[in-house]
């Protein structure tokens, strides 16, 4: 099974696939994780990243693509959940191809419908786990612990590109660049929105259902 998660920053993406990746099985492959792994590191890869991720714009679609490529094949899993990728037309084009090639394909897009004053309140309150990328919200999704992830007991923190003029780059990048590639999957014809506005249970449910 390939999912693909589409929405807008905020919009709930990494929240629900954590959940949904860990009930079916399935390798949550989140790009915006990967890369921030990758500066973590400090790898060449990272330190090129960086800057594109902190003003809020796209990281080039080849390096993206490169970087995806080679995770599809094989998951030691049920399938694979693919959270912020593809975000312009050439990577779901080039994404077609492989699936091609490796003859499957996508089976479920996602879009998480929210509105873009919700966007901003979610972003302005999130705090993200650096070691396992879970998000929470200082209101919406707190932790049981002030300030420690759940699930591995890291401090968290706040993303640099949470901040204001950051996220209002990223919502633009979004209109620009990635609303495209919904047109793209309603042609395809594998698209399904969920109000993403919900609750976040309420949410996992039209999400199990739309899944099937
Ligand atoms: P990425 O990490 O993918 O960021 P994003 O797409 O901007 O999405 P977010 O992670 O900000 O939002 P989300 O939808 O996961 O929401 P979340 O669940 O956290 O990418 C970062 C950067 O990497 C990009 O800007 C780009 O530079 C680069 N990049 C990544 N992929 C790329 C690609 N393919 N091509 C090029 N560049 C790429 O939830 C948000 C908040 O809301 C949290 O606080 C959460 O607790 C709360 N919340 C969630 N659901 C609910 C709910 N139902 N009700 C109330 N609160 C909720
Ligand atoms: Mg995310």
């Amino acid at each position: 099974m390939l999912i693909v998660f589409l929405g807008a920053p905020g919009a709930g993406k990494g929240t629900q696939a954590k959940t949904l990746a860990q009930k079916q099985n399935l390798t949550h492959l989140a790009t915006g994780d990967l890369l921030r792994a990758e500066v973590a590191a400090a790898t060449a890869l990272g330190l090129a990243a960086k800057a594109f991720m902190d003003r809020g714009d796209l990281v080039p679609d080849d390096v993206m693509i490169g970087m995806i490529k080679g995770r599809l094949e094989g998951p030691d899993s049920d399938g694979i959940l693919l959270d912020g990728f593809p975000r312009t037309v050439a990577q779901a084009t080039a994404l077609d191809e492989a699936l091609t090639t490796a003859n499957t394909s996508v089976d479920r897009s996602i879009f998480f419908k929210v509105s873009e004053e919700e966007l901003v309140r979610r972003l302005a309150g999130r705090a993200t786990c650096p070691n396992c990328q879970r998000p929470y919200h200082d209101t919406f999704n707190k932790p049981q612990n002030t300030d420690k992830c759940d699930d591995c007991g890291s401090d968290l923190i706040r993303r640099e590109d949470d901040k204001p003029e950051a996220v209002r780059n990223r919502l633009k990048v979004y209109a620009t660049q990635t609303t495209p590639v919904l047109e793209h999957y309603q042609k395809v014809g594998n698209l399904v929105e969920v109000d993403g506005e919900q609750s976040i249970d309420a949410v996992q449910e039209d999400l199990a259902a739309a899944i099937g």
